[in-house]
């Protein structure tokens, strides 16, 4: 067993254990999940995912295609339940559209040159990452074109390149072949990734 697949079920066991552990059958639920689970990249659960690049926050809007009662997070932000980089939309029923806004310097955001990044967890049940929940690698790029001259605003619309990847929503991905044809930029502050997009680009067995 690969080192990157032991570490999701222990995850998922932990997550398990955590709230059933006051319930019985408790070892057999464990086992049955945790020799079958992978989690994958997902093409359903979200209709579109919208990456704003402000100047120092990061806004994502997200479109599910059916109706969504679960948690949007950063990824390591799980038990981070009331900042910024958490979102539980709470009990009401029939909500499709959802945003979150996190700055730049928090939640995990990583910064590389001029390029910050983070990835976005859509996690379709409250306590447990399943199959079928996806992930978003979102990237925005402040480094200006070389064309332009100094003085340019950093955050200007026009020197932004905005990036939104579809990734695997098991806490120990590495990146794999797939990255690029699960990516969309924009040399703009904004770009959005939609279902469609990705069905189009990628093989129908992901
Ligand atoms: C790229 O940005 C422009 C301007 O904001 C927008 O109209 C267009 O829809 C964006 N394209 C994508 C793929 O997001």
């Amino acid at each position: 067993m690969s080192r990157s697949r032991l570490f999701p079920k222990l995850f998922i066991v932990a997550l398990i254990s955590h709230s059933y552990s006051s319930e019985e059958n408790n070892g057999i639920f464990q086992s049955d999940i945790g020799d079958q689970m992978t989690i994958g990249l997902s093409d359903t659960g979200y209709k579109s995912v919208q990456l704003k690049c402000g100047s120092n926050s990061m806004l994502v809007a997200l479109e599910t295609d059916e109706d969504f009662d679960g948690v949007i997070y950063t990824r390591g932000n799980f038990h981070d339940k009331t900042s910024a980089c958490f979102l539980d939309p709470g009990p009401q029923r029939g909500q499709r559209s959802f945003s979150i806004k996190f700055p730049l310097d928090q939640c995990n955001t990583k910064k590389k040159g001029e390029t910050y990044s983070n990835t976005l967890v859509l996690q379709h049940d409250k306590e447990l990452i399943m199959p079928g929940d996806a992930a978003f690698h979102l990237e925005c790029d402040y480094s200006k074109p070389r064309d332009v001259t100094v003085n340019a605003n950093l955050h200007n619309e026009k020197s932004v390149t905005s990036r939104i990847t579809l990734t695997d929503a098991d806490p120990s991905f590495k990146k794999n072949k797939r990255d690029k044809r699960s990516t969309i930029e924009n040399k703009t502050d904004s770009v959005v990734l939609t279902q469609e997009f990705l069905r189009g680009r990628m093989s129908p067995n992901i």
